[in-house]
């Protein structure tokens, strides 16, 4: 079987998925790239690479890669996305897929006309406990779902030393709810209403974030999930 072709753009937590190539029978690293060409030289030295090439327009050109893995700040993917499908190139973008919805439309349009794949990689559901709990489900061992708890704790002091963290386009209600929230969906799709509180923490003031980093929400499922369920008690 020929091998995928991955080529990754930014070389932070692009890290991540290089040493996943490297790992699998399926993909070989094809490509590279990052602006910073002192952390190319480095990830090359780290994983015995020599293909780093600073320019993402090369790395679209290269016909070896036939996915690119996005791994640029977030308010960058969107754009970064709808470059690679335009080179009609897969694409497997860290999540927050997007940070906004105002190029949502834009990317869903470029998918379809590239008829190419696009996957949100590295969301909670692709950890392994995760896909266990996922394969229990499914396997009806856990019977109904009446009701899903989600939450994504953690100490990002470090995450904010980043410079793009600090400005307004950075949100965690994207950046860190997407785990919990993807959970959520996975198991209960049809959510209709959300209600919730935002706040700053005082880590957060003091750090100089520019939007909440504290949420609580609940929400609730659709009709659909309503009817299915009175459907199963009307059964029994
Ligand atoms: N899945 C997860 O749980 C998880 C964890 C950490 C980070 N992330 C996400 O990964 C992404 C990167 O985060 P990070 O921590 O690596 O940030 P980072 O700032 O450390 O790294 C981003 C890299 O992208 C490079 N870059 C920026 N613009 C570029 C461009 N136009 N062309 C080429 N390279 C460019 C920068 O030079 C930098 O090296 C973010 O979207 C972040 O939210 C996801």
């Amino acid at each position: 079987m020929k091998k995928l072709g991955l080529g990754v753009l930014g070389l932070g937590e692009g890290r991540s998925i290089i040493s996943a190539a490297l790992n699998s029978r399926l993909w070989k690293v094809a490509q590279i790239c990052d602006l910073d060409q002192e952390l190319g030289r480095a990830r090359c030295r780290e994983f015995n690479l020599d293909n780093f090439t600073a320019s993402f327009d090369e790395l679209l050109a290269n016909k070896e890669v036939d996915v690119v893995g996005i791994y640029t700040p977030d308010p960058l993917h969107a754009g970064h996305v709808l470059q690679a499908l335009r080179a009609s190139k897969h694409v497997i973008c860290t999540k927050p897929f997007l940070n906004d919805l105002s190029r949502a439309r834009e990317v869903i349009e470029e998918q379809r006309r590239s008829g190419k794949v696009v996957l949100v990689g590295q969301s909670t559901r692709f950890f392994a406990p995760f896909m266990r709990q996922r394969r229990h489900f499914e396997s009806g061992a856990f019977g109904e779902i009446a009701t899903v708890e989600a939450c994504y704790n953690a100490d990002h002091r470090w995450f904010l030393k980043k410079g793009w963290a600090k400005t307004e386009a950075f949100k965690w209600l994207y950046g860190g709810l997407s785990h919990p929230v993807d959970l959520v969906r996975w198991y209960l799709p049809h959510i209709v209403e959300v209600m919730g509180y935002s706040s700053l923490s005082k880590n957060g003031r003091e750090l100089g974030l520019a939007h909440p980093d504290t949420f609580q929400f609940v929400s609730g499922p659709g009709p659909e999930f309503r009817r299915a369920s009175a459907a199963r008690t009307t059964a029994r």
